[in-house]
């Protein structure tokens, strides 16, 4: 006899919601098994004590699961356990490596659960990688670790110390005596370079170029990546950048590459950049967009690149929202 687990969540109290989670958790296991519905024995759920509007094993009845036992049980109600969720066992007469299913969010991104989630977003400037991470670190109550911030802060360094940016040494030599440091302050990243927050000046235009060119330089990357990778490993996170999914993380649990047409991710940073006070010409700032895609997806180590298990996203006809929904469906239907 074997074993398959699995829950689901709910996002209220209510018998077709019920009904609506117990088909799809049944269904998506029977599935992910090849399963048939007369090779199950009996089928035990538990639900949490929130949930009142109707037994999980009726619901798995009226879906068609008729031949096996069902039992429905309540849960205890557990301080910080995850709320609204189903979960089951399903005992099975049939030789099987078991593949559990967990949905809409039951595993992994429940904050009582220490399971470690990395989550990469690469893509080219300003197809909306940053507020897209931003707004999936806030829901899933995880760390949101913008990369290009550390290539821009190096960038900034090395200006400052008057270094030539193209020529590796020069920005070696400017960036021996770095002090760069991440902090968090309500969720909020703050960029600091030899102990000054820098947050703010590194999204200047002048910048952002800088930037792409020093991160040509592998030494540059080699570090900064270390980092990156340091950061990743203590806790669960968001992380936007180029590499991340390719080279940085390429375990990472979920990998997306957002794109955007030139014209609409000129017209996001555009506008970004006039709501901050700068004057910046329009076709200019495309042209710079452009160059500097083009700088990032040519050059030798961790090129910007589409990783080829990440999902693919075109955001230039989509609201951050969309995005953001997107991305958590596409999750949600793999844990
Ligand atoms: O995401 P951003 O615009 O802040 O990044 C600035 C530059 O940093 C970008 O043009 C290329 C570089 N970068 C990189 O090479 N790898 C990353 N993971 C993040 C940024």
């Amino acid at each position: 006899m074997i074993v398959i687990r699995g829950a689901t969540t709910i996002p209220k109290d209510d018998k077709e919601e019920i009904r609506k989670a117990v088909a799809e958790l049944l269904g998506q296991i029977a599935n992910k098994n090849t399963l048939l519905k007369d090779e199950i024995v009996s089928i035990v759920f538990s639900s949490t004590s929130d949930i009142h509007s109707y037994y999980p094993a009726k619901a798995a009845r009226e879906a068609g699961y008729e031949g096996c036992a069902l039992f429905s049980s309540q849960e205890p109600d557990i301080e910080g356990g995850l709320p609204l969720c189903i979960r089951v066992m399903i005992f099975v007469e049939k030789n099987l490596d078991p593949r559990h299913v967990y949905l809409r969010g039951a595993k992994g991104l429940r904050k009582d659960v220490a399971q470690k989630i990395n989550i990469a977003i690469d893509g080219p400037a300003g197809s909306g990688k940053s507020t897209v991470a931003k707004a999936i670190a806030r829901d899933y109550k995880i760390l949101y670790l913008d990369t290009g911030a550390m290539y821009r802060a190096c960038a900034l360094k090395a200006l400052e110390e008057g270094a030539d940016i193209d020529d590796e040494r020069q920005v070696v030599d400017a960036l021996r005596d770095l002090k760069l440091d991440i902090e968090y302050e309500d969720g909020v990243q703050h960029t600091l370079l030899d102990g000054a927050d820098v947050s703010e000046t590194i999204r200047e235009p002048r910048v952002s170029m800088a930037a792409s060119t020093v991160s040509k330089h592998a030494s540059v990357r080699m570090r900064m990546a270390e980092k990156q990778r340091e950061i990743a490993s203590k806790m669960s996170c968001v992380l936007d950048g180029r590499d991340i999914g390719t080279f940085v993380l390429p375990d990472a649990d979920f990998k997306f590459f957002l794109t955007a047409s030139p014209e609409v991710r000129a017209k996001r940073r555009y506008d970004e950049l006039t709501a901050k006070g700068y004057s910046v010409d329009f076709a200019e700032l495309k042209e710079e967009i452009v160059k500097r895609d083009e700088q990032d997806a040519n050059r030798a180590l961790a090129p910007l690149k589409q990783a080829e298990d990440a999902v693919l996203v075109d955001t230039s006809e989509m609201t951050v929202e969309e995005v953001v929904a997107e991305l958590k469906k596409r999750m949600q239907e793999r844990i």
